[in-house]
Formats: C-alpha cells, sequence, structure tokens
C-alpha cells in the first residue's frame, strides 16, 4: 500500500492507494468510527459489485453501515438524487457523527460530498472511488456538487475528506470505455505540470489500457501526487493566476460539450479529452505550442482511444455555454491554455475570434 497526504491549512488527511484494500483496510480514525455506523452511498452499478465488501470491512472496524443506493449515471447528478440521500440520513437518524462513505465514481463521489456537506451543517467524509477517473482526480480535493441544467456542477461546495482508499482492484470490473475517460484526467496532469510524466504516458498508453496493474497503480500515485500539491496550494481555487483553476485544463470546452448534449451522452473524461484538443489547438494560434506538440498531444489520446474533436455544436453555442462557466470572472473568459507540454497558464486575454477558430478547427 502507498499512502500519499493532502496537506490543507487547516489538517492533512491520507489517500491510500493499493490492490485489495477494500479487504485489508486501514484502521479508520476515532473521530469516524464513534458513531458505530457509517452511511454509504452507491449506486445501481457498483453496490452489487462492492457494497458487501465494503460492509464486511466497516465491521471490521466495529461499524454498522446503512446504505443509499441511487440510480446510475451522471443525468442523476441532481437535485432528486441529493434528496434521496437526505431522505435516508434523516429516516435513519444518522446524526452529525455518522460518517457518510461514497463507494463509486465521479458522479456518487461529488453527490455524496454534497449531501456530507450540507447535511445538519457537515459530517465526516470517506471517499472510496472505483473509477480511474475517480481515483485520480474526483476524489482527492473537496470538490462537490450537481450540476443544473444550464451548466455543469454549478451547485456545490468544498468539503474535504478525512481519506481516501483507492482499492486499485475495483477497476478489473471498469467498462474500457469508462477506463478511457479516466486516463483524459491522467493526461491532463502530464500536459499541465509534469512533462517526464507526460512522456511516460506516451509510453506506457497501451500497458495502461491493457490494465497492466504496475502501470496503473503507478499512473494513479503520480497523478494523485500531482492533485495533491495542487490542492495544497491553492485549497480553494483563489490563486489570481494559475493555481488550481489549471486542473481545468480543456474543461471549460468539456463542460459546454456535456451541458451542451445533455448529461451523460458524451462521457465527462471524453468531453475533457476534446476540450484538451480545443485548449492545445488555441495555445498554437496564440504562438506558444508548436504543431508538433499539437500532434503529440493528439497522438496520445487518440491512442488512449479518446475523441480529439467535439460535437457540431457550433462556435457560437459553444461560446455561449462557455460563457456560463465557473472561472468567468468579471464578463471574461479564463481559459487554461499550454505555453508548452508541461506548463499551463490562466488566461484571460485570448481574442474571441482565435477561439472560434480553435472550436471550429476541432469540432464537426
Ligand atoms: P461515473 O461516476 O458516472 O462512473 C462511470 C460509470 O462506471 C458509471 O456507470 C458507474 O456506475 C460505473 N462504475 C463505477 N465504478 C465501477 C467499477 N469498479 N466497475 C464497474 N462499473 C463501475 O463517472 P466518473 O467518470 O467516475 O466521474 C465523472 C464525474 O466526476 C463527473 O460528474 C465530473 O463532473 C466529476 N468530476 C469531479 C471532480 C471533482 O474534483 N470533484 C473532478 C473530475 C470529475
Ligand atoms: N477537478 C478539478 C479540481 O479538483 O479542481
Amino acid at each position: 500500500m502507498i499512502t500519499l497526504h493532502v496537506e490543507l491549512a487547516a489538517r492533512r488527511y491520507p489517500i491510500y492507494i493499493g490492490s485489495g484494500l477494500l479487504a485489508r483496510m486501514p484502521a479508520w480514525p476515532e473521530e469516524l468510527t464513534r458513531a458505530k455506523r457509517a452511511a454509504v452511498v452507491s449506486n445501481a452499478v457498483v453496490a452489487p459489485l462492492y457494497l458487501a465488501r465494503l460492509t464486511q470491512a466497516l465491521l471490521a472496524q466495529g461499524m454498522a453501515a446503512t446504505a443509499v443506493i441511487l440510480p446510475d449515471g451522471e443525468a442523476h447528478k441532481d437535485w432528486a438524487s441529493l434528496s434521496a440521500i437526505y431522505d435516508h440520513l434523516l429516516t435513519q437518524r444518522c446524526d452529525r457523527t455518522t460518517p457518510i462513505v461514497a463507494l463509486g465514481g465521479g458522479v456518487v463521489g461529488d453527490l455524496a460530498g454534497f449531501a456530507a456537506a450540507t447535511y445538519q451543517r457537515g459530517v465526516p467524509f470517506v471517499q472510496v472511488p472505483t473509477t480511474l477517473l475517480a481515483m485520480v482526480d474526483s476524489s482527492v480535493g473537496g470538490k462537490t456538487g450537481i450540476n443544473h441544467a444550464l451548466g455543469k456542477n454549478m451547485i456545490g461546495a468544498f468539503w474535504q475528506p478525512r481519506m481516501v482508499i483507492i482499492d486499485t482492484d475495483t477497476l478489473t470490473t471498469l467498462p474500457d470505455r469508462e477506463l478511457s475517460a479516466g486516463l483524459a484526467e491522467v493526461i491532463k496532469y502530464g500536459l499541465i505540470r509534469d512533462a517526464a510524466f507526460f512522456a511516460w504516458l506516451e509510453g506506457n498508453i497501451e500497458a495502461l489500457l491493457a490494465r497492466d496493474a504496475a502501470a496503473l497503480a503507478y499512473a494513479i500515485e503520480r497523478s494523485c501526487r500531482n492533485k495533491a500539491e495542487v490542492v495544497a496550494a491553492d485549497e480553494l481555487e483563489t490563486a489570481k493566476e494559475g493555481g488550481r483553476a489549471l486542473l481545468n485544463l480543456g474543461h471549460t470546452f468539456g463542460h459546454a460539450i456535456e451541458t451542451g448534449l445533455g448529461y451523460g451522452e458524451w462521457l465527462h473524461g471524453e468531453a475533457v479529452a476534446a476540450g484538451i484538443v480545443m485548449a492545445a489547438e488555441l495555445s498554437r494560434r496564440l504562438g506558444w505550442l508548436t504543431e508538433i506538440e499539437v500532434a503529440r498531444i493528439r497522438r496520445v489520446l487518440e491512442r488512449a482511444r479518446l475523441p480529439t474533436s467535439g460535437p457540431p455544436l457550433g462556435a457560437a453555442r459553444y461560446l455561449e455555454l462557455m460563457g456560463r462557466d465557473k472561472k468567468v470572472l468579471a464578463g471574461r473568459l479564463r481559459l487554461v491554455l499550454l505555453r508548452a507540454i508541461g506548463e499551463a497558464v490562466t488566461w484571460a486575454e485570448a481574442p474571441m475570434e482565435e477561439i472560434a477558430r480553435a472550436i471550429e478547427s476541432c469540432s464537426g
């Protein structure tokens, strides 16, 4: 087992990474076991696979489990699911000491985390991610929330977990398309701040797709290290330039795809992949990336079996949707762009016509 830590201003928390951790879980701290019960949030796909194992693991920590099982999918990252969690917590008389445990991918994690942030003004939260995307990104860092019909992740809160438990064995049941979607966020870390990791990914994408255990463990650990460093430096994404916002490379374009097509049509990671290509193309138009670098980026995403162009929504519709992004400040579209492979910046000076041209050339 590898243990990393996310160092926050007020406290630190561990990320445990290893094979078989659902069966051999590290000891939980007393503040989490005090209630002798945990509320597990999962969904209709993940619960049949892993809820029994998690319940056994909780029993070994001296805790009973009460579970709420949500419908599966991005389309259910909404008020109705959140409400179902609150209903369950209240009818089961969960109190302020009952930890909420998210068992699933990023959708379950974001929903359960938002419930934990708001139920009785906040209860302890534990993440047990079961998708590659959730292991390398959404389970770490405390962003929680739900979608709104007008915009992705528009309602939410920062609520850090007490710990993150990553059992890499759960990836054996993950569908291929979901594995690829997770690779988009892995590749993102290489692009924004870790050129050596990007080069490693160029050499190891096929091993990752083949689910080589050592390659996956390495990619998860290195991604979590990158995420933990970024979050430690700018927990609430308040840095004027750069900072945590850099984790959103490709996301402003990607969120427009997800909202524009309807949630769940494209996977989050797929939309991010097409968004990364748009950001790379815009960076080339600004004279920062070379054609060769953009081609390297496209190639590694293609090899990861990810889309490298967006759906034909039309540049005007993309820009309308992107205008609602949380990174819009004082009416200016602040994008994450690449100065080089391994070096990202936040940039609000890109001319609208250039953004539109980059979208047009990378969609349809
Ligand atoms: P997801 O949660 O929908 O999971 C993908 C699919 O895989 C689902 O059908 C799920 O039921 C299934 N699944 C999960 N684990 C499985 C397993 N081990 N075996 C078989 N099937 C399994 O999607 P995701 O890609 O994990 O997460 C995407 C979400 O995460 C988006 O809503 C995105 O906005 C959010 N996100 C949040 C953050 C953050 O910082 N909070 C960061 C990135 C993404
Ligand atoms: N996934 C973006 C962030 O955690 O900030």
